[in-house]
Formats: C-alpha cells, structure tokens, sequence
C-alpha cells in the first residue's frame, strides 16, 4: 500500500482519496512515524502531504530522517517538498511575497514524474517559505517566476517532490503526475478494484469468524447495511441483524430494511418491535436531551436481550460487527499506536455493556471513505434507496417532533416527510441527470420535515381552520459539520406546500428553514 505521511494539512485525506481514485490501497499515517514503525507497516511507497507549518517553526513536524533510507520511493507535496529538502541537505528560505493559487511553470524534457504532461503548465500553488537550493543529487525538474525549485528528484533514490499540490483539482496534470509515480516510478499495479476489495473482505471475515455467531444493530443506513451485505456475502446466517423499530422511523422505511435483508439477502434477520415500548417511555417527555437519552438507552437494552435470547436459545455470540468508517478513525496516532486501540475503547465507551457482556470487534470498513462504502454497497447489490439514502437521526422522528411524542403527531410527520422526500429525491435526480454528480452543487444533502408544537388559524373551503404547521428543512452541506440551507427553485417549494396542506390531515401551513449552520443546527432538537 502507499502510506501518505500527514503533516497536518487538509490535504492529507484528499491524496490518500486521488491515490486510491488510481486503484491503489493507500493509508495515511501520522508524520511523526519512525523509520523502524514504518519497516514494519512495509509500505510499497511514501507520500509527503502538505502542511501547514513553516519547517522553520518552533514547533514544526519534522521527519525521521532514516525514512529516506529506507529504499521506498518517495513523493512529497508543498510541506513535505520543504521538509525533503531540508532533511536532505539542502535548503529553504523564507519569501515576502507568498504564491497562492494556479501558477505555470516550464517543467524539464525529462522527467519520470511529467512524462505525458505538457512542459508548460498549470499547477496549484499554496506557500511562502521555497525551497532555494535542491539538496546533492537531485535535479531541479520545474520553476515558475517567483519558485525556483516547484519540483525536484533524485531518479536514482526515487525521491521525488514538488512545491505545488498535484492532489488538487486545479493542478492540471495533478493526476498524471500521481499515476506516473506509482505505476512508472514505483511499479504497482492498480487492482486495488471494488469486485477484489469484495473478495478480500469476505475472506478475511470468513477467516475471522469461523464458526462462531456475529451480531449486527443494523438500522437501515449505509454503514450498517453494507456491513450486513459483506456479512451476508461471508458467512450468511452465521450473522443475526437485530433492526430495532423504535417506532420514529420514516414513512415504509422498516418495510423496505425487512424486504433487502430477508427476501434479497440470507442473513439471520431479528426484527424487534419495540414501537410500544418506545411509546410509554416517551409518554409525555419534551426535553430534547431526555427524549435523546431515553432513545439511546432502550436501543441498547433491547439489543442486549436479543444477545441474551441466542445465548440462551444455544447460539452464542462472539462478535459485535460495526460500521465504524475511515473518517471515524483517522485521527492521528490510530494506525501507529498498534492498530486502532484508542478508537476501539470510544466507540466501546459509547456502547453500554451490561456487567460481563463483552464481544469481539469487526470493524469491516473501517478503512473506506464514504463514497466507497457506497461504492461497495453497490458492489454488493443493495439497492439505491439504502446506498444513496441522506443521514438519519438514530432517535428518528422524535427529535423532529418538537414537544411530547403522541401517535397523532407522529402521523401527520411521517406523512409530510415522504412527500418532501418524494419531491426532494426527484429534483436531486433531476440535477443529477443534468450535472452527473450525486451530491452537486445546489443539490440537496439531507431534507425532511418538522413538527412544531404549535398551531395557526387557516381557512380551507369555508371553514375557519386551527391545525399544525409543519417546517421544511432542506440542506445543502457535505459532512454536516457545516450547512447552508438549500435555494430550492419556487416551484418546488409551491409543490411541496401544496402536497403536504392537501394530503397531510391535521396540516394548514408550510414553513421554509432559512437557516444556516451555524448559527443553527440541521435538525431542530
Ligand atoms: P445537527 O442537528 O447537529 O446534525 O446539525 C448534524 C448531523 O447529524 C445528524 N444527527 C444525528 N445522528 N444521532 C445520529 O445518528 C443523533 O442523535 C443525531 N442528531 C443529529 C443530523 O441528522 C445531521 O445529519
């Protein structure tokens, strides 16, 4: 694999992503890793990432040295151009006027890291500090006018590095650049394939398990079904998936998780109706935070007692599979520190345990990114509607009741919510067809609908009318740490009002959530 060396910069993932975009399995790891560390993790190559320190500064990452003489090919970006250079004898000044953004540079006839890329180019450039002097050995292979140095090697070291960022889009050739080093330079072969992962995955969880019983919470989402997928893949009824219907799911939904998981795939399929349960303990609670406690609780409670029926009908579990994915896990250290031992112990944290319950993990891909994990879920033959499903709360539509739970509520939610959904899912298509991107700009990332608990006057027909609003929340984002709210074209908007007021009973009014996050959140609770 190639192990892209974070020094801290945003750029770090998006490599790893462009290297396995090539269909080479690539790893970041914390820059502070020694040589020795490294030996054993054997990677095939090195990436240098970006960062965004000065090498000059106090507390600027720096590297093993030995690293270099480790005999792996190495390609360093921006920060790790300047950190190869420094490490390796030669030099970096500091400069007054930086260079930020697309620059050209004339690039050397030859070079094993341009071939097929024109001698004059576009690269994306973002530094201050360059380097001044290549260290002994290298050739200086490009400049630009205020860049001396924008690229360097050492063919017979296989130490390669350039000034600007060939990950980025904007970098012109970025991807050419990638594909020579590790196909031309390195000599990998790029089958690192969705159909080989399958295989890969399913052998090792076969050669995991063995005989042994594998329990799955699957609740219907991405994560967790193509978890429930690969498992079925591997060692079908060996894997008992408890889906707990809290009763706060979307309109069909648990219908449709019941369907793909006992008609398309063989696994031990427990669906625990726990609606009613649900309903009394939730009787009368308005407190978000309780609401959210007491969901989470039960969830656990009544995944425990389906453990405790196998154990005790002869068929004992030894496994918890989860659907722990990459960006859980990727804060630094995790791969260093023996695997992924401090992330292990949080996520045990976040899970209850009764006293002396304890289980082994499975972890299946907690090394993909999210579009890989709906790539795989493709792969595996789940349908669209789970691979491209949008997030979901796991306490559902409780937290987009606002106020006490009650059935009637509950109705009128899940009855706006799908048509917004229907609407929503067609107008994304509509983009989609246009743009031929999944989530593109001014596509919506996640939308539903929300319960006020309050009601307004209305009229309709003749009639004086005192029902419920309901609010619309449709947001564009791409990891919901931020959101903008969607600029949803008017006749959408009138669509989804006119819907919801004529077939929603109990419903006289259509709100739109002009928000964005922050100052508020995506959900209201
Ligand atoms: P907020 O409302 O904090 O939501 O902007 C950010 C994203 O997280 C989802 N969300 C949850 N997901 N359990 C979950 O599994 C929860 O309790 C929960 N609360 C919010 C929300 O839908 C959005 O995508």
């Amino acid at each position: 694999f190639v192990a892209v060396l974070d020094f801290g910069a945003q750029y770090g993932q998006l490599i790893a992503r462009r290297v396995r975009d090539l269909h080479v399995y690539s790893e970041i790891v914390p820059c502070d890793v020694s040589a020795e560390e490294l030996r054993e993790l054997a990677p095939s190559a090195l990436i240098l990432s970006g960062g965004p320190a000065s090498v000059y500064a106090k507390d600027a990452p720096s590297i093993d040295p030995a690293i270099f003489d480790l005999g792996l090919p190495v390609l360093g970006f921006c920060y790790g151009h300047q950190i190869m250079a420094v490490t390796l004898g030669g030099e970096v000044s500091h400069s007054d006027v930086g260079e930020y953004g697309p620059a050209t540079i004339e690039r050397a006839p030859k070079s094993a890291l341009f071939n097929a890329t024109p001698l004059k180019q576009t690269v994306w450039m973002s530094h201050r500090d360059a380097v001044s002097r290549a260290p002994e050995g290298f050739i200086v292979t490009s400049s630009t006018a205020v860049c001396p140095v924008a690229s360097m090697e050492c063919p017979a070291r296989k130490l390669y590095s350039t000034q600007f960022h060939p990950e980025v889009r904007h970098t012109e050739h970025g991807q050419q650049m990638l594909s020579n080093f590790l196909f031309d330079i390195c000599g990998l072969s790029g089958d690192w394939t969705m159909e080989n992962i399958v295989d890969r995955k399913v052998e090792e969880i076969c050669k995991k398990v063995g005989e042994d019983r594998v329990i799955l919470a699957l609740s219907g989402g991405v994560d967790s079904s193509v978890v429930a997928a690969l498992g079925a893949r591997a060692i079908g009824r060996q894997m008992t998936c408890v889906f707990i219907n809290h009763g706060m799911l979307r309109a069909n939904e648990p219908e449709q998780v019941e369907e793909v998981f006992t008609k398309q795939f063989d696994v031990d399929f427990i669906h625990v109706h726990a609606e009613g349960r649900y309903a009394a303990l939730l009787d009368g609670v308005t407190d978000p935070e309780q609401k959210r406690r007491i969901i989470g609780t039960q969830f656990w409670k009544e995944f425990f007692a389906v453990a405790q029926q196998l154990e005790e009908g002869g068929r004992p579990v030894k496994f918890l599979a989860q659907g722990t994915i990459y960006p859980d896990i990727i804060e630094s250290g995790a791969r260093k520190t023996g695997g992924k031992a401090s992330t292990i112990k949080s996520h045990h944290n976040l899970i209850p345990f009764p006293e002396g319950v304890s289980f082994d993990l499975i972890e299946p891909l907690d090394h993909f990114f999210k579009d890989e994990v709906r790539e795989l879920g493709l792969a595996l033959g789940l349908p669209a509607h789970i691979v491209y499903r949008q997030p979901f709360p796991g306490p559902g539509l409780a937290i987009r009741i606002i106020g006490a739970v009650s059935p009637e509520k509950l109705q009128i939610l899940k009855g706006a919510d799908a048509i917004v959904r229907e609407e929503l899912d067609a107008y994304n298509q509509r983009l989609f067809d246009q743009t031929g991107e999944r989530n593109s700009e001014h596509s919506c990332w996640q939308y539903f609908a929300v319960l006020p608990d309050i009601r307004s006057v209305g009229v309709m027909g003749d009639e004086r009318t005192y029902a419920r609003p309901v609010i619309l929340r449709a947001v564009e984002s791409s990891d919901a740490m931020t959101a903008d709210w969607a600029k949803l074209p008017y006749d959408v908007l009138a669509r989804i009002s006119g819907r919801i007021v004529d077939e929603v009973p109990g419903v006289n009014r259509v709100a739109y959530d002009i928000t964005s996050k922050p100052p508020a959140t995506i959900e209201w609770e």
